[in-house]
């Protein structure tokens, strides 16, 4: 119920600062790992756009390769169980490995993601998000890049999905609780 779109209650960031938040990151990445060459381990599906924006804002020699992981089949809250739906192609052992992920809510996916690279043997495991929900963290954990903080709200657009739809808007906005409740 936004002025323009009855979805959502709120448009938190469109597609221009999410472009700048990549350019920024893109920066860091490129002077923390001069000299490297990391593995951008990019997290299907709620990611595509952002890793996007991201690889094309990095100028150090960089690859990328795709994992799929799901919790939260389409609702509004994790299941608290992370499922693999399709893995990795590269070896990550001795690699510098960045996850790229849209969104730290619990920090499920990401615990388990670096439980899973470290044990693989990755050099070093950093997180690029596009954005971290502080308050819905269930455990410890902390990521090295983030686009934007954001309260306790459900989100979507740009990657992010409500019932595996709105993946293709072009900003992240706040879900008008009626749509859902
Ligand atoms: C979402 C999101 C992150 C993860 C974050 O993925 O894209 O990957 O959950 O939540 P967490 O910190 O609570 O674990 P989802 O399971 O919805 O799969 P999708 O990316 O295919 O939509
Ligand atoms: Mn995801
Ligand atoms: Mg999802």
């Amino acid at each position: 119920m936004t002025d323009t779109d009855p979805r959502f209650s709120k448009i938190l960031h469109d597609h221009r600062e999410i472009e700048t938040a990549a350019k920024r990151i893109g920066a860091q990445i490129d002077r923390d790992y001069a000299g490297k060459t990391p593995i951008l381990v990019v997290v299907l599906k709620g990611a595509v756009m952002w890793a996007g924006d991201l690889f094309r804002n990095i100028s150090i020699d960089v690859e990328m390769d795709f994992i799929d992981i799901a919790s939260y089949h389409g609702g509004i809250a994790s299941s608290n169980e992370i499922t693999l739906r399709t893995d990795l192609t590269s070896d990550v052992k001795d690699r510098d490995v960045i996850i790229v992920e849209d969104i730290v809510d619990t920090g499920l996916s990401l615990r388990y993601l670096e439980s899973l690279l470290s044990r693989r043997g990755a050099r070093s495991v950093k997180t690029a998000t596009m954005l971290n929900k502080q308050k819905g963290h269930k455990v410890d954990i902390r990521a090295d890049y983030v686009g934007f903080e954001i309260d306790n709200e459900f989100v979507a657009g740009y990657g992010l999905d409500y019932q595996e739809i709105w993946r293709n808007l072009p900003f992240i906005g706040v879900v008008n609780p009626d749509i859902y409740s």
